[in-house]
């Protein structure tokens, strides 16, 4: 980890990050439309509560980030997969992102996962710079992977 796991950069005591709940997720939806052109629908959501990489960033008692991360066993071997992350646009640039991302790897590493991958848009500059801060290596280009012409990196790094 190249941060620690603390999203307090002005001296405040930051965000405070728990296991999603249903009645977060109309807030949760909101953040997914204003950050992605193709956004997960609600549904999409509802499927991942009580997963325990479900996690959400609270600032001031409100919705200020989530991630979406699992493990599943492939072959053997346990891979970890951060589906999704976002933070509210006015919650970005403080930490939040960093936070999430760290208490994620931490649920997929206590769960068994030997190596975690991700998709990220090329053209994601913000995103990728978060992602190689926390050690992950751009592994092959996905062509279209959004089927609007843009390719995905998928990013991998090892866990434990
Ligand atoms: C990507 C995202 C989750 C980062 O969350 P965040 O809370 O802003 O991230 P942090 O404040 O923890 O910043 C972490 C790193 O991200 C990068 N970053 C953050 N804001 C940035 C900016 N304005 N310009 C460039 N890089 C930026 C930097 O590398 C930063 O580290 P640094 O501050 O030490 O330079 C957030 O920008 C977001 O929700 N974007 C829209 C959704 C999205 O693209 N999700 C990723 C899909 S793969």
């Amino acid at each position: 980890m190249t941060r620690p796991a603390s999203g307090a950069r002005n001296g405040d005591s930051g965000p405070s990050i728990r296991p999603a709940e249903r009645a977060d997720l109309l807030a949760v939806t909101r953040i997914e439309n204003e950050s992605f052109a193709q956004p997960w629908p609600y549904d999409a959501f509802d499927r991942f509560l009580g997963e325990p990489g479900f996690l959400i960033a609270l600032e001031e008692g409100e919705v200020a980030g989530y991630v979406v991360a699992d493990v599943t066993r492939n072959f053997g071997r346990s891979l970890g997969h951060v589906k999704d992350i976002a933070v509210h646009p006015d919650h970005r640039g403080a930490g939040v992102g960093s936070l999430l991302l760290s208490r994620a790897l931490a649920v997929l590493t206590a769960h068994g996962a030997d190596s975690v991958k991700l998709e990220v848009r090329r053209s994601n500059d913000r995103a990728k710079r978060l992602y190689r801060q926390f050690g992950f290596e751009p592994l092959r280009f996905v062509p279209d992977y959004y089927g609007d012409d843009e390719d995905a990196i998928v990013m991998i790094r090892k866990l434990g």
